[in-house]
């Protein structure tokens, strides 16, 4: 380690700046053109939490209703998660009646949704929010809800005048391959000519993945966001299988994200049941890494001060929104433990150290600061700053130098190393 003096750089050590500064800003492949998801979305969405709970009656507090997402409403403006970026408050299946309409519109249940859904959209926005809304590309939801298969236009439309600003888009109960891609694509062109902003989040990958691999520069073109892999659950078993899924596709998946278009690793479950202190580290970590968007599923009126702190972490969120857009990924995995890159803007970098071995205590783990960023991170040195577990000034490293780390089990350490 060494104090910060007047350095002057080489010419070499200029030169390999500007082959950093050139190579991180070749933008991606082409995004959908709305104009939306510049960053990761931020937001609140339903599912993995509160399911497809329908008995008001039983359970009035954790049914989906209007009730649920006014409160969520609520207390996203009040409690700060508005504040650091979470916009998006999003409703997932089983907001529907079972039929359309007369005139074939969607309609929302009239017993759960008594005031509709135009006017929970007119709540969520006079708190400062977004609304997001579900529906299918198929013949059904998931649940068994009506599908939009055949009601493209009428769907995107009925969503425009409700003034909804984010669409989920699911893919069950699609008859073939070919109308799920079709189908994907018209809902995209459906929603853009209704004029309004709507984000457009498919699920067009995890379904296509059975039959071929997925066109994804083509994905990008029509789709904000999409899922490549299974719902998460909470568990650290979910939350794992997710990384490593990632991980060994990363050579397919990572270089077509970029502003306006990104892959999606499913809900944040932080706030719930299943994941350990250092779990939740871990998911908040990595979702920031891969540039992933951060949709918390949990109970904002029980969550606790520690999980929201962690959910509402700036610097972390910071990473995760970093106006660059590159995502990153699996650097290496040594005797299990893994290291995670991403490059930032102002040829930053976030590190992610994550111990996956689960017997034993804390491990130390030494890592060459001259690995790291392809041999760009740190050059002739840079200012590292712990941000998870907990925030901590490392100081000032030399590109030749070591830095020593204590990982805890299924935990990770965060870092982000400027350039100085
Ligand atoms: C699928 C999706 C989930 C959720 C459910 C709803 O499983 O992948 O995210 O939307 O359907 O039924």
């Amino acid at each position: 380690m060494k104090l910060k003096g007047e350095v002057q750089l080489p010419g070499f050590l200029l030169a390999l700046r500007f082959l950093a500064l050139v190579l991180w800003s070749f933008p991606g492949a082409r995004a959908l053109n709305n104009g939306l998801a510049m960053t990761p979305t931020m937001g609140w969405l339903h599912w993995e939490r509160f399911m497809c709970n329908v008995d008001c009656q039983e359970e009035p507090d954790s049914c989906i209703s209007e009730k649920l997402f006014m409160q969520m409403a609520e207390l996203m403006e009040s409690d700060g998660w508005k504040d650091v970026g979470y916009e998006y408050l999003c409703i997932d299946d089983c907001w529907m009646a079972p039929k359309r309409d007369s005139e074939g519109r969607l309609q929302a249940d009239p017993k759960r949704f008594p005031s509709g859904i135009r006017r929970l959209a007119d709540y969520v926005h006079s708190k400062g929010l977004k609304l997001g809304i579900y529906a299918d590309v198929g013949n059904k939801t998931c649940a068994g809800f009506p599908g939009s298969f055949g009601h493209y236009d009428i769907d995107a439309k009925t969503f425009a005048d409700w003034g909804v600003d984010l669409l989920k888009f699911d893919g069950c109960y699609c008859d073939s391959v070919e109308h799920l891609e079709k189908g994907y694509k018209r809902m995209s062109l459906a929603l853009n000519r209704t004029g309004r902003s709507i984000v457009y989040s498919c699920e067009w990958p995890l379904y296509m993945w059975p039959f071929r691999k997925p066109n994804y520069t083509e994905i990008r073109q029509y789709c904000n966001h999409w899922r490549n892999f299974e719902d998460v659950y909470d568990s650290w078993q979910s939350v794992k299988r997710i990384l490593a899924w990632t991980s060994s596709n990363q050579k397919r998946i990572v270089d077509v994200a970029g502003p306006g278009g990104w892959n999606d690793p499913d809900m944040l479950v932080i706030g719930n049941f299943g994941l350990s202190w250092d779990q939740q580290v871990t998911q908040m970590a990595l979702w920031a890494i891969m540039a992933a968007p951060l949709l918390m599923s949990n109970d904002l009126r029980e969550i606790s001060p520690q999980a929201k702190a962690l959910l509402q972490d700036k610097d972390v969120i910071a990473i995760n929104q970093d106006p660059l857009g590159k995502q990153g990924y699996r650097l290496r995995k040594e005797d299990n433990i893994e290291v995670w890159e991403r490059p930032l803007s102002d040829l930053a970098w976030a590190v992610a150290m994550v111990n996956l071995q689960e017997i034993g205590g804390p491990r130390f783990h030494t890592i060459s600061i001259a690995s790291l960023g392809q041999g760009l991170a740190c050059i002739p040195d840079c200012m590292i700053t712990q941000l998870l577990p907990e925030k901590r000034k490392l100081g000032f490293y030399q590109w030749t130098s070591d830095l020593k780390t204590k990982i805890n089990p299924t935990g990770t350490v965060l870092l982000r190393l400027a350039a100085t």
